[in-house]
């Protein structure tokens, strides 16, 4: 071998030799078995003991027409039960019915049909009315038909296309009635925007963050927008009112407000209101009141500069820890629709500000309250009124230890 060649050896060596060097000396020192999961069995469980029970008494918005129409039958699982929801083809009545057939337990939502105003099992063909009562067996050779057969059925209502169901740990029928979206029928928006999502967490953490103007300045601070979010502040105003019942409110409603006061640059020097021109006046023009109607049912009203929409946004629990929600938005008829989009998006974005904390929280039924904080003892005594004797009974069977 030449020098030449064994010089240039000696220093493809040399290299080799540094990069293993400062390859071993600058791996990254991540440790990995004890990562905190928030979906484990033992956070779960642990969630479960203590927070308040996850199925609260109330209307939960569990699907929407198109679902159940032309012959369709909808299966949900939500709060602990299995449903079928299905159309009478001759009535048009929506019908809510628990899903395990009678007879041998079949689901009556997979692979069941809709037969004028009945639901026919797949498995043996007995058809069920919309009050979950047997109304035909076409095999069965003794006349009558067994008065204890039915299948439970649910209190159901159709507003604005969605179907509600009514659930109570004490199989009471409903307590109220959701009277936030006559307004729009009233003023005839029509649907414009639909979000879905879901969130590992507890039904009363996106109601329990009215009681809490404080953390609008560290999670909501800065702007729902990628890129914007690291320049770009907002400053809220937020009022709150929960239910009195020595004034005769509504118990099962509360109420809450917001208001972008401002939006800031270089983290408060430079104020939007004091030096753009014409911010002051449109940040003042748009301004959303909310009104909780139960546990399941935000209903928000936003003021722009163009007109009001609404957007109704739906929490309904398919487990203990976890939700489904959805968000639909209603604008007048002039209403351009991409603007619609425009704040259908910054609203999910603003909820997926909280998704972090809400995922991993714990529940403190004792908690250190300081002066500033919100009224959360107000907004518990209010969550509290949506429980009752046997709500504490639900849910268990579905989180392992
Ligand atoms: S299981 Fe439904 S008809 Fe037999
Ligand atoms: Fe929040």
């Amino acid at each position: 071998m030449s020098s030449d060649s064994s010089s240039v050896l000696v220093g493809l060596c040399a290299v080799l030799l540094s990069l293993l060097y400062f390859k071993t000396t600058t791996a990254p020192q991540t440790h990995k078995v004890a990562a905190h999961n928030h979906n484990s069995s033992r956070y779960k469980a642990l969630r479960r003991k203590n927070f308040p029970p996850p199925f609260p008494n109330g209307w939960f918005h569990v699907a929407n027409l198109p679902d159940v129409q032309h012959g369709k039958v909808k299966s949900i699982s939500a709060l602990g039960m299995d449903l079928v929801c299905f159309k009478g083809s001759d009535s048009g009545e929506i019908s809510i019915l628990d899903a395990h057939c009678p007879h041998l337990g079949a689901h009556l939502g997979e692979g069941g049909v809709v037969v004028g105003d009945h639901l026919k099992c797949p498995f043996h063909g007995w058809e069920f009315d919309t009050s979950g009562n047997v109304k035909k067996i076409p095999y069965s050779s003794s006349k009558t038909i067994p008065s204890k057969c039915k299948t439970r059925t649910h209190h159901t209502r159709v507003i604005l296309d969605s179907i509600w169901l009514w659930h109570d740990a004490e199989g009471r029928p409903p307590l109220y009635e959701l009277k936030e979206m006559n307004d729009v029928i009233k003023k005839g928006l029509t649907l414009r925007v639909v979000k879905q999502n879901t969130f590992d967490q507890h039904i009363a953490e996106m109601c329990e963050n009215s009681a809490d103007p404080y953390h609008f300045q560290t999670l909501h601070g800065p702007l729902p927008i990628l890129g914007l979010n690291k320049v770009v502040g907002c400053r809220h105003t937020i009022t709150q009112k929960y239910p009195d019942k020595e004034n005769n409110d509504d118990m099962h409603t509360c109420k809450f407000t917001e208001q972008m006061s401002d939006l800031e640059l270089l983290g408060g020097v430079i104020s939007f209101r004091k030096w753009v021109p014409f911010a002051a006046p449109i940040l003042d023009s748009i301004f959303t009141s909310v009104v909780f109607e139960g546990p399941g049912n935000i209903s928000f009203s936003i003021r722009t500069p163009l007109g009001e929409m609404r957007m109704f946004m739906t929490n309904l629990p398919l487990e203990p820890f976890k939700q489904y929600v959805e968000n639909h938005w209603f604008a007048p008829w002039y209403f351009p629709t991409f603007l619609v989009e425009i704040f259908a998006t910054l609203s999910a974005h603003a909820l997926e500000q909280d998704r972090q904390v809400w995922e991993n929280k714990m529940y403190r039924n004792k908690m250190n309250l300081v002066g500033g904080d919100g009224p959360f003892p107000a907004f518990r005594r209010y969550w509290a009124s949506h429980y009752s004797k046997h709500s504490n009974d639900l849910g268990n069977d579905l989180l392992e230890w």
